[in-house]
């Protein structure tokens, strides 16, 4: 394994997952553990990574104490590379000029990091702190007009610093780089594959579950139905799915879950038709988090009927319960193990305490990214392997006013010609999400045919994003914007208006509700 030391917010998952890219196993950690704990994951590499502080600021995190007399080889980025050198003996100074975008570093030497590489490559940066001397036995490898040492290393002790960021893509050589140190600096090998990530899940599955029971709640997405085909792969009938079909998916989403998620994995599947209680209960209910709180509450009740009539019928124990989580959510509630972890806002979060399962996570260690390679690789659909992030409310926070019936069928109709001429477009992959929104509530005037019509408008809401924690409007062609605009006031009934939101977030959100 490789560990990322985490000196910050946001850069060291990015770092973790360009090493994956590389095939070799990541892992990050908090800069505040001892040295002697990194020590006993036995890693190959250190990664130290960026960060927002100034190595003289008080309290500004430091490198774990005797890091680098451990031998194992490290390469400091940004701020990693000004604690790596100062903690060696060179010197950091604050600089009146900032360095943030684009830049270009002059190699000065090639060294061990930039050997075969152009002289001059561009590279990203973000820093006003910088290193202007390297510490004692090491060789300066680049720099730039304002960054002295921008590369510096100790090949002999296995030390190497940049100030640029390789693991963003604007850094141009920024991988070969990653893939140098990794390679030549650490010796590690390309073994990180996902046929092997496949069996070693599979393996831990089956030492974990043994010949006991376990219940999946398959929401369609992406998460779910790869950690439950994971797990389908690992102990076969011992697993039974259930899928609450809320009536609020999109168009065709049952099916994909009913028929051709079942016909891949060849899984046990309870599927429970729940549309009626869900509208009952929406009926009437305008505000968000309100709807929000109604479908949550009766998804869990739904859900744990559902478990109880399964853990009833079995002769053996249902123990345990496989849920979707993801690195990112394990890295950002503190890396812990177990219960405390199942995400706030996951559907099947908030279990009752006299139904008590034990957890399978058996992504818990990948990015979705690697989750999508993961379900490929177990035969999955495309269609539900890249299949864009839904939220669990689904349409009810998609249409602008109460939910019924009626209004669920018009935006399914109007979300499913937008998916349509999207993905005839071939932008799929590059769209983020796209919520296509009905306000329900607003009426505008047109004219079809001869006559005067008073409808609905509807609104497309494309976004590009990495994480949706930031987000921008989707420049979506003109002639697919209007080629759905067309389609959706042409076959969709009540809609008379189609109009585009071109606002980034923040100051909005992805969804409008
Ligand atoms: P916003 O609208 O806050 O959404 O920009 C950020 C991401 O979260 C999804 N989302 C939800 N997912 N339950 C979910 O499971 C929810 O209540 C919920 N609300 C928003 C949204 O689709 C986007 O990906």
């Amino acid at each position: 394994t490789v560990l990322v030391v985490d000196f910050g917010a946001q850069y060291a998952q990015l770092i973790a997952r360009r090493v994956r890219e590389c095939h070799v196993f990541s892992e990050i950690v908090p800069s505040t553990m001892p040295a002697a704990e990194m020590l006993a994951k036995k890693p190959k590499a250190i990664i130290l990574s960026g960060g927002p502080a100034s190595v003289y600021e008080e309290g500004a995190p430091a490198a774990p104490e005797g890091l680098f007399e451990i031998g194992v080889p490290t390469l400091g980025i940004c701020y990693g590379h000004q604690v790596m050198a100062q903690a060696l003996g060179g010197v950091v100074a604050n600089s009146e000029v900032a360095e943030y975008g684009g830049a270009e570093i002059a190699v000065t030497t090639p060294g061990m990091l930039f050997e075969g590489m152009p002289a001059r490559q561009a590279v990203w940066m973000s820093h006003r702190d910088f290193v202007s001397a390297a510490p004692e036995g090491f060789t300066v490898t680049a720099a730039t007009d304002v960054t002295p040492v921008a590369g510096m290393e100790d090949r002999e002790r296995g030390f190497y610093g940049v100030q640029f960021h390789p693991e963003v893509l604007h850094t141009e050589h920024g991988m070969e780089v990653l893939r140098r140190f990794l390679y030549e600096g650490a010796g590690c090998r390309p073994a990180w594959t996902m046929v092997n990530i496949a069996d070693e899940a599979i393996e831990e599955i089956r030492a974990q579950v043994g010949d006991k029971r376990a219940i999946c709640g398959l929401s369609g997405g992406v998460d779910s139905a790869v950690a439950a085909a994971l797990v389908q792969r690992a102990i076969g009938s011992q697993l039974t799915c259930v899928f609450v079909d809320h009536g609020l998916l999109r168009k065709g989403e049952p099916e994909q879950v009913e028929k051709d998620f079942v016909a891949a994995t060849g899984v046990n599947l309870h599927v429970v038709n729940a549309q009626d209680r869900f509208l009952d209960a929406l009926e009437g209910v305008t505000d968000p988090e309100t709807k929000r709180k109604i479908i949550g509450r009766e998804f869990i009740r739904v859900f744990e009927e559902a478990a109880r009539e399964i853990v009833g019928s079995s002769a053996e124990e249902v123990e345990f319960l496989v849920q979707g989580t993801l690195y990112p959510d394990v890295v950002e509630s503190g890396g812990g193990t177990g219960a405390a972890n199942i995400k706030s806002h996951h559907n099947v979060g908030g279990l009752p305490e006299d139904l008590q399962f034990t957890l399978v996570e058996p992504l818990r260690t990948l990015f979705k990214d690697e989750v999508r390679a993961l379900g490929e690789q177990l035969g999955l659909p495309a269609e539900i392997v890249w299949r864009q992030p839904f939220p669990g409310p689904g349409l009810g926070i998609r249409i602008i006013g109460a939910v019924n019936r009626e209004r669920l069928e018009i935006l399914r109709d109007a979300d499913a010609i937008a998916r349509e001429e999207l993905t005839r477009a071939g932008l799929d992959r590059e769209i983020w999400q796209f919520p296509v929104v009905l306000l329900a509530d607003v009426r505008s005037v047109g004219v079809q045919g001869d006559g005067r019509t008073y409808g609905h408008p509807i609104v497309l809401r494309p976004v590009t994003s990495e994480d949706a924690m930031t987000a921008d409007w989707a420049r979506l062609p003109y002639e697919v914007l209007s080629k759905i605009s067309t389609r959706i006031t042409n076959e969709v009934r009540e809609v008379n208006r189609v109009v585009v939101d071109v606002t980034s977030k923040p100051p909005g959100t992805i969804e409008w509700e």
